[in-house]
């Protein structure tokens, strides 16, 4: 059975937040800041496809040989939890959260998550993230795929040269074009506008602003009062 079936009649399912988009588009900030102002968990779903990448790295496996990174996912201990409210990754026990943002994992972070059998691991731990906790959670294909049948969907979005702005201002050094060209290209679940995502242009937004937006929103769907 889908989960979404479940998120429809199972009082266990939480409610679920989903906010998609492309890289730098805001959406990180935004989540984060909403998670905290509704009081739900923010999960960042593209750290779990970095944690891997970063893994995969340290292994010394490339991300372009899937047979030997599928052989060794399914031979870690892959857990995801929360610390302040905020989801974690551990691989074999490791914490790799500062090393995520690094070029290398940047490089090749979009041939991993293109990978449907990591896909697949990954997707039932951010489902199963929404057994215990209402949840803020950001992605490519969170609307699309991993909670479809959310009503509480979000696409947020901005021009080009204000996502790379955004990201020199972070100090970053992200190919985010190519990025984006190999995220909604992939066959596997590549980054979509769900048909029924409400979508934020966040060019001229503040994040204050957007995340206002999107409570306006969930007041009206009676989400939130
Ligand atoms: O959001 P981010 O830039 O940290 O995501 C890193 C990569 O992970 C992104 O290039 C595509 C992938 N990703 C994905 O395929 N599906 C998700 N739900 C989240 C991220």
């Amino acid at each position: 059975m889908k989960l979404g079936k479940h998120l429809a009649c199972d009082p266990a399912v939480h409610r679920v937040v989903a906010i998609d988009g492309p890289a730098a588009s805001g959406k990180s900030s935004v989540a984060h800041a909403l998670a905290k102002q509704i009081g739900f968990a923010y999960v960042n779903s593209g750290a779990m496809y970095r944690a891997v990448t970063w893994h995969a790295l340290q292994h010394a496996i490339s991300p372009g040989d899937s047979a030997a990174l599928i052989r060794m996912l399914e031979n870690s201990c892959i857990d995801c939890d929360f610390e302040d409210n905020e989801s974690r990754i551990l691989i074999d026990g490791i914490n790799p959260a500062e090393h995520l943002h690094e070029d290398r994992v940047n490089d090749e972070v979009s041939t991993v998550s293109s990978i449907p059998r990591v896909r697949e691991i990954l997707v039932a731990k951010m489902r199963a993230y929404a057994l215990d906790y209402d949840l803020v959670m950001e992605g490519r294909d969170i609307g699309s795929v991993v909670f479809p049948e959310t009503p509480y969907k979000f696409y947020i979005d901005a021009s080009p040269e204000v996502r790379l702005r955004r990201r020199v201002a972070q100090g970053r050094r992200d190919q985010i074009a190519a990025r984006d060209h190999a995220d909604s290209s992939r066959r596997a679940s590549p980054l979509v506008l769900a048909d029924d995502a409400h979508v934020i242009d966040s060019s001229n937004l503040s994040i204050e602003d957007v995340v206002g937006e999107i409570i306006s929103r969930l007041k009206i769907k009676g989400m939130i009062r």
